[in-house]
């Protein structure tokens, strides 16, 4: 089928409109939206945004730019601009280059420039942004009061990215708190001061093709094509509380060796301050993943990291730098990979010294069975996965709820949680006693790093004594976000975390 002779890029609309300028000078309106799934709302405010000048058109977000919950848009760009450009009221449509919509319209110069009455209260920031650039150009802004709905409750109720059961959840949440509610809790973490102690970590990740048998040996040839780096390990939790703590410092173990420092340090999110305490004989803890990347699949691993224990000078001075430093913060998070930097008498200062103790302890290849949750003495917040909480009590398939009990009871923690992958997550406190959340997930492209990226959000929730449902919401919200990009590229951000709890409340 022929496309709509209206559907233009940025560039000729806006010399279709310098060209139409030229001869009868119209008075042009200008909307900005997503548009996914076009419904009787958007109709009107489009007509009505029509009737106010000579000629209409509009600007729509860009597939990659659409920051409405992980699951969005639902209808690609294509399928949007086809949809547009079928109303009569709508002159012009083209695809917006950029995540706002000032730069078109900058290059557009509209007489009037049309939002939803939504937004009139100017609670998102790109609308000030919007304001500013219109005036510069001489646009009115006018906001449109008609038929309200909008596209994401209306996806949310016909076409949910979720099953039932998670549905459900959801509906009942949703009676319970409102996304202001939930939203509140973060805000008040701005008041917080954080400490990050753990292991620095470097996660690589290697894409090759498959060539063939080796002529010599019967091993899988690989061909290289490309390979990039993340920040791990207490990296990342720290760069994930960021956005949202008043202050987030870090500690985090580095090998004397290799010591990766100035890596490390550009890659530490914007209000992060990073300390390091050096390990002796040791390099900074690389990860390396080869994957196939035609089928996608992981292939092999290997960890540059030395495992041996701590000298007793290094000891030393990791337990003076905790032991100085541990009372002047509202909460510590410990991630604990089990990489030999948390010493036991660095845990007993931390179970001694910290005013608000959150902890995961990780199992993983390196120390398989070495490393569970009972090196901690005391911890006020504990979240373990369900391996390592089956590991931590020597038990293979015992009820979860009993083994959360008896964990808790050992560690005299208020609250603990165990993740459960997609399944989501089991929680406990005194007050609320248990509480199950699915997982918020819809697109799962990589788990690594999705227990640090729970623990760090729910970790706030504990320390601030939020309840027991909204720890186990937002930490799926936080898990949710962390399965969607490839390990840890993708550190939280604050606009787009309040942005997908509101897309799960409409
Ligand atoms: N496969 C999945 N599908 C959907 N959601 C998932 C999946 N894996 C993880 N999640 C989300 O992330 C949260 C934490 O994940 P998980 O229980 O796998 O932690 P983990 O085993 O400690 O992960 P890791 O140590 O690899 O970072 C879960 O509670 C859930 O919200
Ligand atoms: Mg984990």
């Amino acid at each position: 089928m022929a496309r709509s002779p209206k559907i233009k890029s940025l560039a000729e609309l806006t010399q279709l409109l310098a060209d139409l300028r030229a001869e009868t000078a119209p008075r042009v309106v200008h909307c900005h939206g997503v548009f996914d799934l076009l419904h009787i709302g958007h109709i009107r405010y489009l007509q009505h945004a029509r009737a106010l000048g000579d000629l209409l058109v509009v600007t729509l977000t860009k597939d990659e730019f659409v920051n409405k919950g992980p699951h969005r848009p639902a209808f690609t760009d294509e399928l949007r601009l086809d949809a547009l450009a079928a109303l009569d009221c709508i002159d012009y449509v083209a695809i917006n280059e950029t995540p706002t919509a000032t730069a078109a319209i900058r290059r557009l110069k509209p007489a009037i420039f049309a939002k939803g009455a939504e937004f009139r209260d100017r609670k998102t920031p790109e609308l000030l942004e919007e304001e500013a650039v219109a005036a510069e150009v001489g646009a009115a802004v006018e906001f449109i009061d008609d038929v309200r709905s909008s596209s994401s409750h209306l996806l949310n109720k016909y076409l949910s990215p979720f099953d039932d059961a998670t549905e459900q959840y959801l509906q009942n949440f949703r009676e319970s708190y409102t996304a202001a509610d939930v939203i509140a809790w973060l805000e008040r973490a701005k008041a917080m001061k954080v400490l990050v102690v753990g292991e620095a970590i470097i996660d690589e990740y290697f894409a090759c093709s498959t060539m063939g048998q080796s002529a010599k040996a019967p091993i899988l040839a690989t061909r290289y094509e490309s390979h990039e780096r993340f920040a791990g390990g207490t990296l990342a939790v720290a760069n994930h509380l960021a956005p949202f703590c008043g202050q987030v410092d870090l500690l985090a173990m580095l090998g004397a060796q290799d010591t990766e420092e100035e890596w490390v340090r550009s890659h530490l999110a914007r209000g992060v301050t990073g300390r390091f305490h050096y390990k002796q004989d040791s390099p900074t803890i690389v990860k390396r993943r080869y994957r196939e990347s035609y089928f996608g699949v992981p292939l092999f691993a290997i960890n540059f990291l030395n495992d041996n224990p701590q000298s007793a000078s290094d000891n030393a001075k990791l337990c003076g730098m905790l032991d100085e430093s541990l009372a002047d913060y509202d909460a510590v998070v410990v991630a604990d990979y089990g990489h030999q930097m948390l010493t036991p008498q660095a845990i007993q200062l931390l179970s001694d010294k910290a005013r608000f103790l959150a902890v995961n302890t990780q199992a993983n290849a390196a120390n398989m069975g070495f490393h569970t949750i009972s090196k901690y003495p005391r911890a006020d917040y504990v979240s373990l996965a369900e391996r390592e909480l089956h590991l931590e009590c020597r038990s293979r398939g015992g009820n979860l709820e009993e083994l959360l009990l008896e964990v808790g009871k050992r560690l005299y923690a208020t609250t603990i949680a165990v993740t459960l992958g997609k399944r989501g997550a089991l929680c406990y406190n005194r007050r609320a006693g248990f509480h199950k959340a699915p997982s918020l997930a819809t697109n799962v492209v990589d788990r690594v790093g999705a227990g640090d990226t729970f623990l760090a959000i729910s970790a706030l929730c504990a320390a601030l004594d939020a309840p027991l449902d909204i720890l186990s919401f937002l930490g799926n919200v936080a898990g949710a976000e962390a399965v969607a990009a490839v390990g840890n590229s993708r550190s939280l951000e604050a606009l787009s975390f309040q942005r997908h709890i509101a897309s799960l409340f409409k």
